[in-house]
């Protein structure tokens, strides 16, 4: 018998027994007595043995002891400035990545390397991860995201779960539209929410906004084998506030996919005015043909970045007429369609990549905006779905169906992409916005598990004030009708997720040990503390339970430069660093060498401390940094 099969089989014998006892164990609970119907949490039990659906969700939830959750799902941490890791099924928060935002819990913001990446800024707004993809799949190496506030994106390594770098991206307000991955990685692509003038810093009065602000798209470049990301070039465009964007895939590949709200380019009371025409766009983007005039040298160079007028490059941009203030666009895992969700209007509207490119062949036309084609609405467009009210976004499974929020319903809708009918509708709590299907942004979504994304959680939780939780909720998609599993509180802002399966990610277990990196001591003899005038370095060692040097003597006013290194090469033995008053803390992984600079310019005597627990004499993991007054 084929191993993998095998393994199945026994998991599965695993999961039944499991399944058995627990069944028997809240039969026992529920009902003592031994009648035949009890209550869990108001719904109805069935104990005569066979699990209703209270049960089956509970054992379809529970990772027992032992077992690991079958996916990662990396949410958006919002205006946190974080990345929030999900176990799926269990739904339980498993990590924090900081990303804009310090976080002492780890160092991040205090040591060197983070506080040079975080640069100025002391917030961003993550909005939209993106998992990196090798032939339109996860490949479980990075995770991108975007700062809609001030104008970045980032990368997660995916072997440590750090953030390695981030980018800062000019002429671009608020790339909301952002991040969503070309097929093999090549590029992702961020659009400004915000018109302005660019570059940054430039004046124009607000009644210029359609003669002097621009929209910009930016293609940030991704090199294959270290992630390492550069803004490629750049397409200035109207101001017509970009929401957000798809890469297309295997039919598709090489175009990509924006919606636009406000092509009216009002600039004052947008709720009204923005929402004036019937239609706005999704425009078309052919990145190959962009990136080759790029290469060719048809740009302009604006705050250091190649600026392409994309009415220099015919047949680089065209305009899908979309109704009324779209916002998610979503390609099929196929690339065959791209879906508009409406937002303000009820529908799905989808779009057929071939009439499309047929639209483009012939010529066929309605006429044009600002010097960019409109494709013939009637030809591109093969269904309006009516999913209902308040449209946002879709995901979809590996059966041939779509699944679409309705912020204004409450509700997801399932949908066929084959007969565009619909043949289901959950209820979710409450105003969904994004949502999130296993592998749902690849080539071969596995369907399993979906995660409705929800604005407002009300009543689900207990109160913790005027202000709730947001929510998010685990659905089956294994059965034709979709089943809500559990709600979680989630902290503010999930606004999109992508769930990966747990075996496509590979973490390292410690850091190597690599005495040519900056600082790294391993030795006791190597470890020191040196002076150059008033520079004072520091080469120190971290292992259970103590520092060594474990007491730093240094002069009022000198600046410090302070390497630690955590010789416990042990999986999951983090040392912490913090020096008491002197607003400092930082942590170092098994293994890992972290520096941090600062001057001493406080004379006194300053506890440090390890942070983080790490042995039964964590609490004597301790030392003295000893500042001389200068006037001594
Ligand atoms: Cu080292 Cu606690």
């Amino acid at each position: 018998m084929e191993k993998g099969l095998f393994k199945k089989i026994v998991l599965s014998l695993a999961g039944l027994l499991v399944g058995l006892i627990i069944a028997v164990y809240l039969s026992a609970q529920l009902n003592p007595a031994g009648g035949s119907e009890a209550t869990l949490g108001g719904a109805n039990v069935s104990v005569d043995g066979v699990p209703d659906d209270v049960v089956q969700a509970a054992l379809k939830t529970y990772v027992p002891p032992g077992q690991l959750d079958e996916y990662y799902m990396f949410a958006s941490g919002g205006h946190s400035g974080s990345v929030f890791v999900y176990g799926v099924p269990s739904m339980r928060r498993i990590r924090t990545i900081p990303v804009f935002t310090p976080e002492s819990a780890v160092g991040y913001g205090w040591t060197t390397e983070s506080k040079e990446m975080l640069g100025e800024w002391s917030w961003g707004d993550v909005h939209h991860p993106a998992l990196s993809e090798t032939g339109g799949d996860y490949d479980g190496r990075w995770l991108f995201v975007n700062d809609n506030a001030n104008s970045r994106a980032a990368r997660i390594n995916l072997d440590s779960f750090k953030t390695s770098q981030i980018l800062d991206i000019p002429n671009i307000y608020g790339p909301h539209s952002a991040v969503f991955m070309t097929p093999n990685s090549e590029y992702f692509m961020l659009g400004s929410r915000f018109a302005g003038p660019i570059p940054y810093g430039t004046y124009s009065p607000i009644e210029n906004l359609s003669k002097d602000y621009n929209c910009v798209l930016a293609a940030v470049a991704i090199d294959p084998n270290d992630g390492e990301m550069s803004v490629g070039w750049e397409v200035l465009m109207p101001p017509w506030s970009f929401d957000l964007s798809d890469a297309g895939k295997l039919d598709s590949e090489g175009w990509a996919f924006l919606t636009t709200y406000n092509t009216e380019e009002a600039y004052e009371l947008l709720e009204v005015n923005a929402s004036q025409r019937e239609m706005d766009y999704v425009v078309a983007l052919n990145w190959k043909l962009l990136e080759q005039a790029a290469n060719e040298g048809k740009y302009k160079i604006i705050d250091g970045v190649k600026m392409i007028d994309p009415l220099e490059v015919p047949g680089s941009v065209y305009l899908v007429p979309a109704m009324k203030s779209p916002h998610g666009v979503d390609v099929t895992p196929d690339g065959k369609y791209f879906i508009a969700n409406g937002k303000v209007a009820p529908v799905a509207t989808v779009f057929s990549f071939e009439k499309f490119k047929e639209c483009i062949d012939n010529k066929d036309f309605q006429g044009e905006e600002r010097g960019f084609p409109i494709v013939n609405y009637e030809k591109v467009r093969v269904a309006e779905v009516p999913v209902g009210l308040g449209p946002l976004h879709t995901q979809f499974d590996g059966n041939g169906y779509a699944y679409t929020t309705l912020f204004i319903d409450s509700t997801i809708a399932k949908w066929s992409l084959d007969t565009f009918e619909i043949v289901d509708v959950t209820p979710v709590h409450y105003c969904p916005g994004h949502l999130c299907a296993a592998e749902g942004d690849t080539v071969d979504p596995d369907g399993k598990y979906l995660v409705s994304l929800n604005k407002l959680a009300k009543d689900k939780f207990l109160s913790v004030g005027p202000s709730h939780p947001e929510s998010a909720q685990l659905i089956d998609l294994t059965t034709d009708k979709m089943k809500i599993l559990m709600d979680v509180p989630t902290d503010p802002e999930p606004h999109f997720a992508q769930m990966i399966k747990a075996d496509k990610i590979t973490t390292w277990e410690v850091f190597d040990k690599d005495p040519s990196r900056p600082g790294a001591v391993y030795e006791k003899e190597n470890a020191r503390i040196e002076r150059d005038g008033n520079h004072v370095t520091v080469y120190q060692m971290g292992f259970r339970s103590r520092y060594y040097p474990d007491h730093v003597e240094v002069n009022e006013g000198d600046h410090v430069t302070w390497y630690l290194t955590n010789t416990d090469f042990d999986e999951d033995i983090t040392h912490g660093f913090g020096i008491c008053l002197y607003d400092l803390n930082a942590e170092a992984q098994p293994g890992e060498t972290i520096k941090f600079e600062f001057v001493a310019d406080k004379a006194g005597v300053y506890p440090f401390y390890c942070t983080n627990f790490c042995s039964a004499l964590h609490q004597e993991m301790q030392g003295w940094f000893i500042v001389k007054p200068k006037d001594l």
